[in-house]
Parts: structure tokens; C-alpha cells; sequence
């Protein structure tokens, strides 16, 4: 197994996809509360045998620290530890990249992923997409993603929401990004917490073809 994420370095010479076909997914968390949701879907994509491109911008540690008194390390590489001994993940499954790591393979076309999720977002980080700057990584690998018209799934989180970041939010919708909202459902019934964000993360896995039991089906399951 070990051997499969080992191939995963094989990234670097040009192949999107591992060698096992394992789904390559950059996973960005900024600084919008939901913090918890971000956690989650890591913990998941790293269960479904996912490689993960890991970024986490500054405001996201400063959050990862207040909602979930996690205390993430600012060098990548003890970052790629910290998650790696917290999940299990397998040696070289996640990958962790600064915001100003411009060689990372993520920040050219020529190296994309299948997919990416920016999960919480910000609305300072829809606005920079939807400008089309590039002034960090996660700007730039989302650039990437709408250039390369790959899958790009944004998981904004702000209330109320201004004009500026509904139309940022129409603008990008139009050109084929995923806007899901981090706004769980409640016909369910929800028992806790944990409950609310398994909602939330379930349907970006939906969105990613990422098969999972995590919250029941309407229509099919018991509810
Ligand atoms: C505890 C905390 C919660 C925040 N919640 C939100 C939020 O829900 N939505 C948002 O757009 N910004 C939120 N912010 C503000 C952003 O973190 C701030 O605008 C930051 O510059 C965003 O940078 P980033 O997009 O690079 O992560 C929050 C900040 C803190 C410290």
C-alpha cells in the first residue's frame, strides 16, 4: 500500500492521477469559521485513499486555533505530520504546500489535479478568485483549476452576504465552479454537532464522485 502513495511522487513528472488511480484532490482551508468542516473532509479523502495537496492559508491556522483549539505548525512539512499521525494517512499521501511554494506542482497546468475544494472559504478568497488573482498558492491553484477547466468547488461561509460577494459568487458559478455554501440541512435530524458537518461534507464528496456512507439518503434511508 505504502508503494501506491510512493507512486503518488510521480505527480512531479507529469502524471494527474496515481499510478492505483487513486483521485488527486488539492484541499485548501482559509480563514472562515467552519474550520471543523475542513478537518472532516480531510479526515474523509484521507479514509477514501485520496492524494491530498494540502494548503492552509494564515487566517486558517488563526481559525483551526480558535474553533478547534488545533495548533497547526507554520513549516509544511510538520504540517504534512501533524495530519499524517492525526488520520493514519500513508507516507506521501498528503502533500503540503506554503503559500509561496510557486514550484509546488499545483501551481502549473501542466501538473493539475482532478479536483479542488477550498473548504471553509472566505469571501476574501472568492473575491481574489474571481478576479483572477494569483497572489498566493491557493489563488493560483484555483487558477489553475478554471484555466485547465478542472473541478473547482468553493465552500464560502459568511452571513449576511454583501452584493459584491453574491455576484463574485454568480460570476464564478457561470464559469462552472461548484458554490456550495456551508449550510447544512436539517431534515435529517441532526443530533449533534459532528452531524452537521458530515451534512456539509457529505454533499462536497457528492460533488467530488467520492462514494461514502456519512449521512443517510433522502428517499432511500430511514429518516
Ligand atoms: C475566528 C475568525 C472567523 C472568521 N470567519 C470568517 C467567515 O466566516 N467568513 C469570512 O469571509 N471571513 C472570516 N474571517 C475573516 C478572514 O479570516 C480574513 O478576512 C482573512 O483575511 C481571510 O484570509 P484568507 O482568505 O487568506 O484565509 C474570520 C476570521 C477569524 C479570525
Amino acid at each position: 500500500m505504502d508503494s501506491e502513495y510512493a507512486s503518488a511522487i510521480m505527480l512531479y513528472n507529469g502524471f494527474t492521477m496515481t499510478r492505483n488511480n487513486h483521485p488527486t484532490i488539492t484541499l485548501a482551508i482559509t480563514g472562515a469559521s467552519g474550520a471543523q468542516y475542513g478537518v472532516r473532509l480531510l479526515e474523509y479523502l484521507i479514509q477514501a485513499e485520496c492524494q491530498i495537496f494540502l494548503l492552509i492559508s494564515q487566517a486558517g491556522r488563526m481559525v483551526l486555533r480558535t474553533e478547534l483549539d488545533l495548533d497547526v505548525p507554520t513549516r509544511p512539512i510538520d504540517i504534512e505530520g501533524l495530519f499524517r499521525q492525526k488520520f493514519a494517512a500513508l507516507p506521501h499521501q498528503i502533500q503540503v504546500f506554503g503559500q509561496r511554494q510557486w514550484t509546488a506542482p499545483i501551481a502549473s497546468g501542466s501538473n493539475v489535479p482532478q479536483s479542488m475544494v477550498i473548504c471553509p472559504c472566505t469571501t476574501g478568497t472568492l473575491g481574489s478568485i474571481a478576479a483572477g488573482l494569483s497572489s498566493n498558492l491557493i489563488e493560483r491553484a484555483a487558477a489553475v483549476m478554471l484555466k485547465e477547466q478542472r473541478k473547482l468547488i468553493l465552500v464560502v461561509r459568511e452571513m449576511p452576504l454583501s452584493v459584491l460577494n453574491l455576484e463574485n459568487m454568480l460570476h464564478l458559478a457561470r464559469v462552472g465552479v461548484v458554490i456550495m455554501p456551508a449550510s447544512p440541512g436539517f431534515y435529517f435530524k441532526p443530533q449533534q454537532v459532528a452531524d452537521l458537518v458530515d451534512f456539509v461534507v457529505s454533499r462536497i464528496l457528492d460533488h467530488l464522485a467520492i462514494s461514502h456512507d456519512l449521512t443517510p439518503r433522502w428517499g432511500l434511508d430511514d429518516l
